[in-house]
């Protein structure tokens, strides 16, 4: 290393460092916010919610779920919120959050009963596929807390390469199944659904471990857990 780089270096661990702190204080206040919610189960997380119409609507439909939506964007969380005020509906949440940092602060023990992810911002130059929302690493912090043969993913896109990636990324993932034989649990307009009424949708079930994934044969998923796969979410 010479004498003129080494400043350079320095300040950039500072600078990683000042990220990272930053990034453990918000994750501590979420957790603090996260610890007030009384009945937390089943959860239903919407990732990526906007101003919050479908969860809204969601949690109006099914008292019985507790309903948190996450979505970075501020002016969208406080749209959702009044709407959240506005319904009076115990069971509704949303969080002004970068969803990896909302999943690190739930609680261990916590059981996702479904996951809604709705026209997620496709980025579609390829060189920018890597920001996309719909990864493998959010999968697998998703499926640590859910429930195997229980919990439910759904995922809707107008965008074609978007489906096909994501279809892609569940089908490789050891602890996801794509579940064309599930319906879709629930559904109401979003703005971006009036916007692109042309889209697609997948659901899929979290499994346990690889040697006991459910093979698909058509449309029917064929093994001992098969009973399991309509079961409501008890916990
Ligand atoms: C195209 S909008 C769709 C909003 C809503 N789901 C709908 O259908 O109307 C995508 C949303 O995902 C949010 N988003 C993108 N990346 C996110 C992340 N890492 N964590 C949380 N929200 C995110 C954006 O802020 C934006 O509101």
């Amino acid at each position: 290393m010479t004498s003129e780089s080494f400043p350079k270096s320095k300040d950039s661990s500072t600078a990683i460092e000042t990220i990272r702190v930053a990034r453990a204080v918000r994750v501590d206040a979420l957790r603090t916010r996260i610890s007030t919610m009384s009945n937390c189960v089943p959860l239903v997380l919407e990732i990526g919610c906007g101003h919050g119409h479908f969860l809204t609507a969601l949690a109006a439909a099914r008292p019985a779920f507790h309903c948190v939506g996450v979505d970075i964007i501020a002016k969208r969380i406080e749209s959702a919120l009044r709407k959240c005020e506005r319904a009076a509906l115990p069971n509704l949440n949303f969080f002004r959050s970068e969803v990896g940092e909302f999943l690190e602060a739930l609680p261990a023990n916590t059981q996702i009963a479904e996951i809604y992810v709705l026209f997620p911002d496709p980025w579609p130059k390829k060189r920018h596929h890597k920001n996309r929302l719909f990864q493998a690493s959010l999968l697998d912090h998703l499926a640590a807390l859910s429930a195997p043969m229980l919990t439910r993913l759904h995922f809707r896109t107008d965008h074609e390469g978007y489906f096909a990636h994501a279809s892609a990324t569940i089908a490789r993932h050891p602890r996801w199944r794509l579940t064309p034989e599930l319906p879709w649990a629930f559904d109401c307009e979003t703005i971006f659904s009036q916007r692109l009424p042309r889209h697609r949708s997948l659901t899929a079930l979290c499994v346990d471990k690889p040697d006991t994934l459910p093979v698909h044969r058509g449309n029917a998923i064929e093994n001992a857990s098969k009973k399991n796969v309509n079961n409501s979410f008890t916990f």
